[in-house]
């Protein structure tokens, strides 16, 4: 008999998801470090009530992470935050975006992203949700323009990694 697909639930992450995001954002950045401006170093001392914190913020308007479980296995993640500045509330971002290997090519990132998507349609005034992406990085790419993502810039040299520069895309998804 053929191999059932396996079924994956995508959630927003709470506070009781930290250890599993924390150990997968590591990997993450473990693995892709020219994928994120934030380096393993800088990640590696977060407490847990930091990273939960980050993923399910008590007061910052429906922010946070979402995740895709395969079973009690979190293999997925993204975060959306809104702009603070008292003129940039229209503005939230997408990052810390990442699907295990083993994961990938699988339908996992379009749904994963979709939820992220739809925490930032539900904060009220937000008309633009904004992300970076490394110019090299031909799979995220394809994903985000699938989902209706257009490049709006590039920031030359925008990281600086293990000594060599990086360019990266702006990209930009109009939710208005
Ligand atoms: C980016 C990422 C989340 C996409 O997840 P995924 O499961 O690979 O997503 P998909 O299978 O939907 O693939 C996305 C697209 O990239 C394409 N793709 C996958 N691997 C590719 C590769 N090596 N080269 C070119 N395109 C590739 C797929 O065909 C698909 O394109 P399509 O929409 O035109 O069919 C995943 O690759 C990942 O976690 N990468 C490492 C971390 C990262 O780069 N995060 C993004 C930071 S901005």
């Amino acid at each position: 008999m053929p191999d059932q697909p396996e079924s994956i639930a995508v959630r927003k992450l709470t506070a009781d998801d930290a250890p599993a995001f924390q150990a997968l954002r590591l990997a993450a950045l473990e693995e892709c470090p020219t994928a994120f401006g934030a380096s393993l170093a800088d990640e590696r001392e977060l407490s847990l009530s930091e990273v939960a914190q980050r993923i399910a913020p008590p007061d910052h308007g429906g922010a946070g992470g979402v995740g895709a479980y395969a079973g009690d296995a979190l293999v997925g993640i993204a975060c959306v935050f809104r702009a603070r500045g008292g003129k940039e509330r229209h503005k939230a971002y997408l990052v810390s975006v990442y699907v295990v290997p083993a994961y990938r090519g699988k339908g996992v990132s379009a749904p994963l992203l979709d939820a992220a998507i739809g925490l930032a349609r539900a904060m009220p005034g937000v008309r633009r949700l904004n992300l970076t992406v490394n110019v090299a990085n031909t799979a995220a790419l394809a994903l985000y323009r699938r989902l209706g993502f257009v490049v709006y810039g590039e920031e030359v040299e925008g990281l600086c990694v293990d000594g060599v520069y990086q360019d990266e895309y702006l990209m930009t998804l109009a939710l208005a």
